[in-house]
């Protein structure tokens, strides 16, 4: 067990913790941060991804010794109810969900995407996605709206 500090959603959290503790671990049962979900557990679903310094990370599998200092986004972090990110309101705006558990993955990646690429075309948006799965089988309309989330 040691002291770290987490930069998350903006915010710093002083924890005593194993540092080889799952990030995903943190952020659900210390953080109260719900919006990463618990798929898989072993990399393979992205239901549980988050930002890691704009770039998409599976938190099942990371430690979070690994992420000290670090800018950890959460779906909560990025936008809000009445002011929600562009792939936030896009996804909305195509009802791009069934039962809506693999979300917030499908949005974190869409978003680190659109982070680093402004214009990405349909086979760059349909290869970010590519190892995010959707048990119900919705990927249709979540392409729909990751593409209407470029626009
Ligand atoms: Fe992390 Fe499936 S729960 S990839």
């Amino acid at each position: 067990m040691r002291s770290v500090t987490l930069r998350v959603n903006g915010g710093q959290h002083a924890l005593t913790l194993a540092e080889d503790t799952p990030l995903l671990f943190i952020l659900r049962n210390d953080l109260g941060l719900n919006g990463p979900k618990y798929g898989c557990g072993l990399g393979e679903c992205g239901a549980c991804t988050v930002l890691v310094d704009d770039v998409a990370a599976r938190a099942c599998c990371l430690p979070v010794g690994l992420v000290e200092g670090r800018e950890i986004t959460t779906l909560e972090g990025l936008g809000t109810p009445e002011k929600p990110h562009p792939v936030q309101a896009a996804f909305i705006a195509e009802e791009g969900a069934q039962c809506g558990y693999c979300l917030n993955g499908m949005i974190m990646t869409v978003a680190a995407l659109l982070a680093r690429e402004t214009q990405p075309s349909d086979a760059t948006i349909t290869e970010a996605l590519r190892y995010n799965l959707c048990r119900c089988g919705a990927h249709v309309e979540i392409l729909r709206a990751a593409k209407r989330a470029m626009q």
